[in-house]
């Protein structure tokens, strides 16, 4: 390209005397990312300009002729057939040449009463959105997978474990509900959060607003916005909804890498809890017994991006001085990338979870090997008039005991228990079983099955009540 040629390209070139060297293009061009903002930008663009038709800027025939323009510009990205240009920088200044380029002078006057750093700000929120509203919905799916081995393993006894070791006996559908109520937690986050992405910037301008009569609420009822944002410094250059979003990005993906982490363990042959479809899972090029649960690994390895992109924008924002700068121009690879991981993530995950087949006899045995239900002996006791500390001490001396003769809590008769204390007498063998210590645990939050269900029930209960909106 010449340069005389170059210079003309750029609309902001005017007062320049030499034109930008090739590298600089490429190191500031914005294009080759931001062009997934293009059908957000041509809808902010066309509320803009039917709003300057009604305040008078625009004539109802250079608005038609900029609708019709802008329509052909969809069709012609849609079909793959627009040709970006790196010399148009971005994909704000590539529509409008083409606008103007198809339309003539109308297409001229669009810029009139905005500037780019409101438009960008616009479309980022047009495009989150609608991001937003996909990623509501795979969340929900996700729940769903969730409860349905939730209802189905209500009663499946297995070990529940603090610090890896196994604790106390509790349902593997209690274990599944404690995921259902993160996401749960997620989901209400991401709603909460889609509030404050649903402003609008346009009409602030470069920063300080427009000397042009406009009409904001007009553009912010055509975009479907809530509200116009109030300050037009802080509506151009802050970024804190997209820091909402890669904080919710974040913590989402933490709870799938726990879940993963999990499902990982349970899949290896030394737990042998579950089994994972074949689908889900790659094997090895070298040892052919290996089945691979790479769909869980790789959402637990996806879940260091999205805490990155986190950080990433926290450091972008922390010293910038108001108004815009360029460096929010950095704002999008990231942010792009955790919507991308999310939405992958959560698909995949959902269809995991539903197909994993649950081994009942496997997940039980850790119950059968350890002392699991010794704190139910304490209880006993502690319901017995024993005070705890006592209780305490007497369920050690039995562990211990147990522990010496190799026999297990339940195997113990009652002849012996009652040298521990007279006050263990034959219902002893009840709790001792670990059913009955997870049917005990009856209460909102206890690990009872009955308890499983009604979380169950609660959960589908809101979905209904939700999809009747
Ligand atoms: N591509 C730019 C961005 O993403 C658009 C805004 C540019 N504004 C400017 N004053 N140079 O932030």
């Amino acid at each position: 390209m010449t340069d005389q040629l170059q210079k003309k390209t750029k609309v902001w070139s005017g007062r320049f005397s030499e034109p930008i060297s090739e590298k600089v293009q490429e190191y500031t061009a914005s294009i080759h990312f931001d062009k997934k903002l293009a059908l957000f930008d041509i809808q902010g663009s066309k509320a803009h300009a039917e709003m300057l038709e009604k305040v008078g800027i625009l004539s109802n025939k250079e608005l038609n002729k900029i609708l019709v323009g802008l329509n052909q510009i969809a069709q012609e990205i849609k079909e793959n057939k627009f040709i970006w240009k790196i010399e148009l920088e971005d994909v704000h200044l590539n529509i409008e040449a083409r606008l103007t380029e198809l339309i003539g002078e109308p297409g001229e006057k669009i810029h009139t009463a905005r500037s780019r750093n409101d438009q960008v700000a616009t479309d980022m929120r047009l495009w989150l959105r609608s991001e937003i509203d996909i990623i509501a919905r795979l969340i929900q799916d996700l729940e769903k997978s969730i409860l349905v081995q939730a209802e189905q393993h209500s009663n499946s006894l297995m070990a529940g474990l603090t610090h890896l070791q196994t604790a106390q006996p509790i349902t593997f559908g209690h274990h599944m509900m404690a995921y259902h109520d993160m996401f749960a937690r997620d989901y209400d986050r991401l709603l909460e959060l889609r509030k404050r992405v649903n402003c609008l910037p346009l009409g602030s301008a470069a920063l300080a607003g427009t000397s042009f009569k406009i009409d904001r609420e007009f553009v912010a009822d055509k975009l479907g916005f809530e509200k116009v944002i109030d300050n037009s410094l802080d509506a151009v250059s802050d970024r804190d909804f997209i820091l909402e979003f890669l904080n919710f990005s974040a913590i989402l993906m933490i709870h799938i890498s726990r879940l993963s982490e999990e499902i990982i363990m349970w899949a290896s042959d030394n737990f042998g809890y579950i089994d994972i479809p074949d689908e889900f899972c790659t094997g090895s090029s070298i040892m052919p017994q290996k089945k691979n649960p790479d769909v869980a690994e790789l959402a637990r390895g996806k879940t260091g991006r999205t805490i990155g992109n986190l950080v990433n924008i926290l450091v972008l924002m922390k010293s910038q001085p108001l108004a815009y700068n360029k460096d929010n121009q950095e704002d999008k690879e990231p942010i792009f990338d955790s919507v991308q991981t999310v939405k992958d993530t959560l698909d995949i995950f959902s269809a995991m979870l539903r197909s994993i087949k649950v081994n009942k006899t496997n997940l039980k045995k850790p119950l059968e090997r350890s002392y699991i239900t010794a704190t139910d002996l304490a209880d006993y006791l502690v319901a017995k008039q024993t005070t705890f500390r006592e209780a305490h001490e007497i369920v050690s001396r039995i562990v211990t005991f147990a522990e010496k003769e190799n026999i297990l809590l339940r195997d113990i008769p009652l002849k012996t228990f009652e040298k521990f204390s007279k006050k263990i007498e034959e219902d002893v063998f009840e709790i001792l079983d670990c059913e009955g210590a997870v049917k005990i645990r009856n209460h909102i939050g206890g690990t009872s099955p009955d308890q499983v269900l009604n979380a169950v029930k609660k959960a589908k209960l809101k979905w209904q009540a939700f999809l009747k909106q």
